[in-house]
């Protein structure tokens, strides 16, 4: 039976989604299977980064809900043959029916539970993007991945990544939030190190290819690196931050210590910077908004894990704040700095933090000239 919904167009794919869903914000379950219009960026970017790699790959999507990611994914990246799963009966009559509206012959539904999908098979490309939090399924995802296979993430429980409920974030991903300016850049890294830690434990290490912050949600893409030496070199990034709201001194240190008591984050890399540059946004379901992310993080300086914030800096010196972008041009006179891509008024920069607060002083509107 064709289930009922309405038609939507993302990419160059057809899918047809209830109603009744949602379209701004994290998304609730409002009908029986889940559809959030909002999440077509994070589609987009796995299409993106799919045809950037540039081969065959068996794909399967954990959690698929109406099957809009794998038919997206089935539809729109050459090579790609795809397993759409979901526990739900009535997400596999929305998967089956958006399999035929596309004529797809490289999608297949599959109504099990994840956990026994991948104690039975395995896939070059798994994805994982549940309601909340990855954490219960992380284990059964690695499972379901072949060696030197590639694991996506999404976290949607931002409140206790991002430090606004710090006891729930200490008991599902072990780790310490930061609170403030650092609290998404802080999130994204301890969901990194959670997935570190994980694959650790069957002698897997991880080569982040693309991790991100939008909208309400974070999210990682992995390369899965084979072996016991790969699993200690990423346990080896992973670290403590000293972050102090009145200094706004930041630093890393291996090992927690009475400065260093937030954490441990992933400190490594966020990015693949080959992977990213063969990228494109052309064909995307907003062009400008894949095109805009792509140049934040291709421009992103991925050699310092922490963010400042033009307002943070403004309420430290107690002066306006110059316009972020003429304010990059005067740092980069000075030292490297670029836009960070968790927030418009956010920035990474090499210029030590002393230098930093007297070239703000400088460029400050407010300043005496
Ligand atoms: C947030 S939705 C997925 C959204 C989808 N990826 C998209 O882009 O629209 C989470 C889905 O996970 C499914 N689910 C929950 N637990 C599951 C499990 N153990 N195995 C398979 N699917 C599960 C739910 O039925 C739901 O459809």
């Amino acid at each position: 039976m064709i289930p009922s919904g309405v038609l939507i167009r993302e990419g160059s794919t057809d899918i047809l989604v209830p109603s009744d869903h949602s379209v701004h914000g994290p998304g609730s379950i409002k009908g029986a299977v889940f559809f959030n219009e909002q999440m077509a960026f994070n589609r987009d970017v796995s299409v993106m980064l799919l045809r950037a790699l540039g081969r065959d790959l068996t794909v399967a999507d954990a959690m698929a809900a109406t099957g809009s990611r794998s038919v997206r994914i089935a539809n729109e990246v050459p090579g790609a043959d795809v397993v759409a799963n979901d526990i739900s009966p009535e997400a596999v009559s929305y998967i089956d029916a958006n399999i035929r509206l596309n004529s797809l012959s490289n999608c297949r539904s599959s109504y099990r539970n994840m956990h026994s999908l991948f104690a039975e098979e395995s896939f070059d490309y798994v994805d994982l993007d549940p309601f909340g939090s990855p954490v219960p399924f992380m284990q059964s995802a690695i499972r379901g991945c072949r060696r030197k296979g590639i694991l996506a993430v999404t976290a949607t429980d931002t409140a206790p990544l991002a430090g606004a409920h710090a006891v729930k974030c200490r008991r599902r991903y072990q780790s310490e939030p930061v609170r403030g300016y650092m609290c998404h850049e802080g999130g994204l890294r301890i969901l990194m190190c959670s997935l570190a830690r994980e694959l650790a434990k069957f002698d897997r290490g991880m080569r982040p290819l693309l991790s991100f912050y939008a909208d309400h949600y974070f999210r990682t893409y992995v390369q899965i690196e084979e072996g016991a030496a790969a699993a200690d070199l990423a346990l080896s990034r992973l670290g403590y931050m000293e972050y102090d709201t009145e200094t706004l001194e930041r630093s890393l240190s291996a090992e927690k210590d009475q400065r260093h008591r937030y954490g441990p984050f992933w400190t490594g890399p966020l990015h693949d910077p080959g992977v990213l540059s063969r990228m494109s946004q052309l064909g995307m379901s907003d062009e400008r908004r894949a095109f805009k992310y792509l140049n934040l993080w291709r421009n992103e300086i991925d050699t310092e894990v922490f963010v400042y914030d033009m307002s943070e800096l403004s309420s430290h010196v107690k002066m306006s704040p110059p316009r972020i972008d003429d304010f990059m041009e005067f740092l980069n006179w000075h030292g490297h700095a670029a836009k960070s891509h968790v927030c418009p008024s956010s920035f990474k920069t090499d210029i030590p933090l002393r230098d930093l607060l007297a070239l703000y002083r400088e460029f400050s509107p407010d300043a005496v000239r």
